[in-house]
């Protein structure tokens, strides 16, 4: 019956390529709507007010702050002016405690502000500050917010286990100048960025052929440069029509397509964030972990194999994901790994060798669809700008036919992330469905590329390249 439980999950978590074609055409589809008009899809579809991705000419010191990944990070960034030429950053990272992610507003940004002036201490005389020309600091915040301009923007919810019900409205941008006061450090928030948008500044910084960001880390999201007269639901709000990168916010995303389980109904259910961010439910690096525990607590629950004393999995999200990939990628015959993490973490000695295997199995299967997946995501945003050799969802084209000569540009997909960086399965199995995807006549014209610290260097950098003080010899 143990068996069974993991084949019944293999079936319904199957994703072949028909399937993942189907919410390709989903994802297009719901980008389209959410363009066309506000709450006109799940997909928010959110204006960033970023028209020009860096060049390169960049030049001067600039703050970034991070807020939204595993760690909470500070960075002070040295732009040189030349491309290539980063000059140096320094880096400060901890995870924000726990208790702060349920707070109050206050406490959160009064952190926030204290530990960028511990930082800023260890570089600059922060009673000097102002006499340097005033500093300025990009704000990389990985939730969805409702940009006012470039540099502020209103929470819209939170995700990733964050809720602090004061802050849903507000701007956070000023509520992290304000907190900056209270803490007397002059300096001044510039840019208001989602770490999508960040990634996609630095993507496009060392190669110009990126046009999609996409993040796979503790959640899931994308963004992309749009042509000005598809963002149908701002024509006429504009001040220009120049193009602009939009936020797509695709752990929102959903569609009849996606292979659910029982086991995302009642993680959806017993999250704080019930009927929202499906897609990223599925994905991310929060939640793969636990969908693994979900199905060996049922596992547990078929046999009496697990041992009769109290175990660990009824307690939520304590199989982390990295240790659920550490059993995956456990390459010893005697698969000692996973008779550790189900020892040490989830209290349960002695699984026999088949069971173990049969964990192991689990792990791949929830691995392999959560990759596959995003590689779907991946492609319907190709699809949507004209990139996946079908001539884009606009034209209504079916695929062309395989031989027949087809003309593509070449498109850069910037990615980060702590699952898509330290997964390697759960790399292979993106790869390898984009591949399946795009066929063979498109796929090498699309390049996934790894890039770094985008919500540092990239919230640097945009802030620089909206710097009035930032020399920009062209
Ligand atoms: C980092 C990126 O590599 O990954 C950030 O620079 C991103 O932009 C982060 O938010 C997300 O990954 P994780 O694993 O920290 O959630
Ligand atoms: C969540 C946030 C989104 C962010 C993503 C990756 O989905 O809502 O804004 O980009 O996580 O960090």
């Amino acid at each position: 019956r143990v068996l069974r439980v993991v084949e019944e999950l293999e079936e319904v978590c199957a994703t072949p390529v028909d399937r993942l074609r189907q919410v390709v055409d989903a994802m297009a589809v719901e980008m389209h709507a959410g363009l066309a008009s506000e709450g006109g899809s799940k997909l928010k579809m959110l204006l960033t007010y970023v028209h020009d991705l860096p060049t390169g000419n960049e030049k001067g010191t600039f703050y970034a702050l991070h807020l939204g990944g595993t760690n909470f990070r500070v960075l002070r960034v040295q732009l040189g002016g030349q491309r290539s030429a980063i000059i140096g950053h320094d880096v400060d990272r901890q995870p924000i405690p726990e208790p702060l992610m349920t707070s109050t507003s206050e406490e959160l940004f009064d952190f926030i502000a204290s530990s960028l002036k511990v930082f800023v201490g260890k570089g600059d005389d922060v009673s000097e500050l102002s006499k340097m020309g005033k500093r300025e600091l990009g704000f990389t915040f990985s939730f969805p917010v409702k940009q006012i301009s470039f540099s502020s923007g209103l929470l819209i919810k939170w995700t990733k286990g964050f809720a602090i019900e004061d802050t849903v409205g507000r701007d956070v941008s000023q509520c992290l100048q304000q907190a900056l006061s209270r803490k007397e450090l002059d300096i001044q928030v510039t840019a208001l960025i989602n770490d999508t948008v960040g990634t996609l500044a630095v993507g496009h910084y060392h190669d110009e052929d990126t046009l999609v960001a996409v993040i796979i880390g503790t959640g899931t999201n994308a963004c992309y440069l749009e042509r000005a007269d598809a963002i149908i639901k701002c024509q006429g709000l504009l001040t220009t029509s120049r193009d602009m990168v939009v936020n797509v916010e695709w752990g929102n995303f959903w569609s009849s397509h996606l292979p659910r389980t029982s086991y995302d109904v009642d993680l959806d259910a017993e999250s704080p964030n019930p009927n929202d961010q499906g897609f990223e439910k599925m994905i991310s690096g929060m939640y793969l972990g636990d969908i693994v525990r979900r199905v060996i607590l049922r596992m547990s629950q078929e046999l009496d194999v697990f041992g009769p004393g109290p175990s660990k999995l009824h307690v939520p999200f304590i199989l982390r994901t990295p240790l659920m990939a550490a059993m995956h990628e456990d390459e010893s015959p005697d698969l000692r790994e996973v008779a550790r993490v189900l020892k040490d973490v989830l209290e349960i000695p002695d699984v026999p060798l088949n069971i173990r295997k049969l964990i192991v199995k689990v792990c791949d299967v929830v691995t392999c669809r959560a990759a596959r997946l995003a590689a779907a995501g991946i492609v319907g945003i190709l699809k949507k700008i004209g990139r996946d050799g079908s001539g884009g969802v606009a034209s209504g084209k079916a695929r062309p036919k395989p031989g027949r000569k087809i003309k593509i540009k070449r498109t850069v997909v910037a990615i980060e992330g702590g699952l898509y960086t330290n997964y390697t399965l759960f790399r292979v199995y993106l790869n390898e469905a984009m591949a399946q995807i795009l066929g063979e006549d498109v796929a090498p014209y699309v390049i996934i590329k790894v890039t770094e610290d985008g919500s540092g260097i990239g919230a640097a950098l945009l802030a620089a390249s909206h710097s009035a003080s930032s020399v920009v010899d062209t």
